[in-house]
């Protein structure tokens, strides 16, 4: 693959850009023998992408095929490219995660299913369709845990309620916790293997409760690294992916 192919699929921007940037002595190439970063000046040399360590303006980055990332969402952000009242979560990324090519369009990385503004913890985004559709599928059974703060004490009834499946206004079919488990007299974490709108606040106000407080910590068998601080995003590592793996 030519560099410049290479750094336009990693969303470096257009070709003419991309080439502009190599041209200029912007982008080094990571040199495992010498164990040093190369500057190169020619857009057109062919790079083996798997694997492949380079930095652009200073930055580091490594070849990825198709992305995949993790970013613990902080409270009063929208999971939408085009928010009505708070900034975007895609403004936490940088400019090549938003600029990625896919099928010819420039599309970026796409958030896996969507948490309310107010909602914080573990999201990810990928430009993998059939990841994306793997991780919302309420088919695939893929767990989601939620810390709830709940406005009121909890108890056996509520709890026994969530697990047995609670109708939600527009739906008739109830839907069910996978999971129930008190942490404290206001605090409980709750596992979902779907996520209709609203899905928690909706199931914890048919046990008339209120969720004061939701927080996301695992999806799947991943938690959100105790060191990701809230806006801070990281590539998803291969033993990371390893733990998306449906449950069923
Ligand atoms: N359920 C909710 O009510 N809100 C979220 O953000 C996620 C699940």
């Amino acid at each position: 693959m030519q560099l410049q192919d290479m750094l336009f699929s990693q969303g470096f921007g257009i070709r003419r850009v991309c080439s502009g940037l190599v041209q200029q002595g912007w982008v080094e190439l990571w040199n495992e023998e010498a164990q040093d970063w190369d500057k190169v000046q020619d857009s057109m040399l062919d790079v083996q992408p798997e694997g492949l360590r380079f930095r652009v303006q200073g930055q580091e980055w490594q070849y990825q095929a198709l992305g995949y990332v993790m970013l613990h969402k902080p409270a009063g952000t929208e999971c939408s490219q085009k928010p009505s009242a708070h900034p975007s979560i895609y403004t936490l990324l940088p400019a090549p995660l938003r600029q990625r090519p896919n099928k010819g369009a420039i599309q970026g990385l796409q958030a896996v299913g969507r948490l309310d503004q107010d909602t914080t913890g573990l999201l990810l985004l990928s430009d993998d369709g059939q990841f994306i559709h793997r991780m919302t599928s309420p088919k695939k059974h893929v767990a989601k845990v939620y810390r709830v703060t709940t406005k009121h004490a909890l108890d056996e009834k509520q709890l026994q309620r969530l697990l047995a499946g609670v109708v939600l206004d527009d739906d008739p079919k109830p839907v069910k916790a996978a999971a129930c488990e008190i942490v404290d007299s206001h605090v409980l974490d709750l596992t979902l293997t779907e996520g209709k709108y609203h899905q928690v606040k909706r199931m914890l106000a048919a046990v008339s409760n209120r969720v004061e407080g939701l927080h996301r910590w695992k999806i799947g068998e991943l938690e959100l690294p105790a060191d990701l601080a809230p806006g801070e995003w990281r590539w998803l590592s291969a033993g990371d992916l390893l733990k998306l793996k449906p449950s069923k």
